[in-house]
């Protein structure tokens, strides 16, 4: 077996531009996202408004350029209303979703406080479980009327006059889950999503709608519930939800280096079903995709699982996965395949931000530190930068029980033109086999390394904790620079690599 990957690069080979919200994220009611994640008056770090400065700090360094609120599954159970007006008088909640208590201290206001100080733009979903259309309506002229009418007059009387113009919304959430709070079939959310956007959009024509589509690919009823919901809400509605979380199953590494083929997969599909209705609705709009939940997820872990009886505590310990140095090479996979599809997927939201299946971990009291999958997401926000570039492969395989067989290699490229920047993004994912990189990068003309960084550790399940919080981090890749207009170097096994190179200064 050959241990080389040939990658063909051209500036021609453009997908799209490089979109921002790309880097999103996501801050649902949900463990200790919020409260001690984002929010803890009398820490050390918080500010005026009870802020962590640690966690808005790593937040920007991150590189997010959204964050959705306020769930999940959360949301399907949530009173906005709960979360405004003076804090002392806000009512303590159950959250049926996650079995916890919500004492509301945080909500909409203070959201969207948080948000300006993090410099993300907001992303919120509404109510369509337990709720419905007026509800939906209220919160929409809550957050983005002018002053006069009683709604936006309370914003007002809450300290918060100007109106906060979010774009984003999305229509409820993973509708199509037996698990969600009013999980409805594809024919009942279809009409309530339509109708709901259609008043919204009578407040605002130019809000940017997203409607649920399916909680991951393996739904039985993945693609027929697209058609159905796009079929009637076509002309309402911007984008289309996916969902999807990875982890390695019992044992099976092959299957688990290899996800990045399902987003793939999920992505085209979901594609050809929304491009379907279009040619059977005989319109011009195209319908984008809000990836807006992925990540790795061991929802097996005890840590995942709600906890039960009659105990209902405010931010439990939930879903506090710690990521290993794979999970950080398949996650760095997962953005290549999202920038990959740049020309359809409009906004992506990585799930979650703070301690819930997240990049940044907390202690109440103490300090933040950065997950193994911090690292792609912030090199991957800062350098993918101008245009991305189909990169065209030439690698191994490797057989896998999911996909059969998939390629050792994985890669994408982004090149600006007006600074004469190129990143190169490069995943091996074969477990065994160390990958000689070779890549003609004479049609970009003269360029140089500026830096060449490789995320691995011999360990594969080597983790960053609160005592280690550096274990596993990118380091210089020494081995790879220019030959002869050719980028070489060695690509080691189950290592995420970014290769940045610039014109020469004139
Ligand atoms: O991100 C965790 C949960 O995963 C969300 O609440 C839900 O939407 C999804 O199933």
């Amino acid at each position: 077996m050959s241990s080389h990957v040939t990658l063909t690069l051209n500036p021609s080979f453009r997908v799209a531009p490089v979109r921002r919200r790309t880097f999103g994220a996501f801050v649902e009611h949900l463990g200790r996202c919020v409260y001690t994640g984002i929010h803890e008056p009398g820490h050390p770090t918080a500010d005026e408004d009870g802020f962590r400065t640690d966690v808005l700090e790593l937040t920007r360094e991150l590189g997010v350029s959204s964050v959705r609120y306020p769930g999940g599954n959360f949301v399907s159970g949530y009173k906005w209303e709960d979360g405004v007006g003076p804090v002392e008088d806000r009512p303590v909640r159950h959250d049926l979703a996650w079995h916890s208590s919500d004492p509301n201290t945080v909500g909409l206001d203070e959201f969207m406080t948080w948000a300006k100080k993090a410099g993300v733009e907001p992303m919120y979903a509404v109510n369509l479980g337990t709720r419905g259309m007026e509800e939906a309506l209220d919160v929409l002229q809550y957050a983005n009327a002018p002053q006069g009418i009683a709604l936006s007059d309370q914003r007002a009387a809450n300290g918060h006059p100007e109106p906060y113009g979010i774009s984003m919304w999305c229509l409820g959430n993973e509708m199509d889950g037996p698990w969600q709070a009013g999980h409805k079939t594809a024919e009942e959310y279809a009409r309530l999503a339509t109708e709901t956007a259609r008043l919204m959009r009578q407040e605002d024509p130019d809000l940017e709608l997203i409607v649920c589509g399916s909680s991951n690919s393996q739904m039985p009823t993945f693609g027929a519930w697209e058609n159905t919901v796009l079929t009637e809400a076509y002309d309402q509605v911007d984008m289309v939800s996916a969902h999807v979380y990875y982890s390695e199953k019992d044992g099976d590494r092959a299957s688990f280096l290899a996800s990045a083929d399902d987003m793939d997969h999920f992505i085209d599909s979901v594609v050809a079903t929304a491009d379907h209705v279009r040619a059977k609705l005989k319109r011009d709009k195209r319908i984008m995709i809000s990836f807006d939940e992925w990540n790795i997820w061991y929802q097996h872990r005890a840590e995942s699982r709600p906890p039960s009886g009659d105990d209902w505590p405010v931010a439990p310990v939930l879903l506090e996965d710690t990521y290993s140095a794979m999970d950080a090479v398949v996650f760095g996979n997962l953005l290549i395949s999202l920038l990959r599809h740049s020309d359809r997927v409009a906004s992506a939201s990585l799930a979650q931000l703070v301690n819930v299946i997240a990049p940044i971990m907390t202690e109440p009291g103490g300090s933040a530190w950065k997950q193994t999958t911090f690292h792609p997401f912030a090199l991957t926000s800062r350098y993918a930068v101008g245009e991305v570039l189909d990169v065209r492969l030439d690698a191994p395989s490797f057989e896998n029980q999911r996909f059969g067989s998939s390629s050792a290699a994985d890669a994408v490229a982004t090149w600006d033109d007006d600074a004469g920047t190129l990143a190169v993004f490069v995943v091996n994912r074969g477990a065994d086999t160390p990958l000689a990189l070779d890549a003609d990068l004479a049609s970009f003309g003269d360029l140089e390394v500026v830096e060449a960084l490789t995320l691995h550790h011999e360990d594969p399940y080597a983790t960053n904790t609160q005592a280690a919080p550096e274990t596993v981090v990118p380091a210089a890749n020494d081995s790879v620079r220019l030959e002869g207009g050719r980028l070489v170097g060695d690509l080691p096994a189950i290592s995420w690599t970014l290769v940045r190179l610039a014109r020469p200064a004139a």
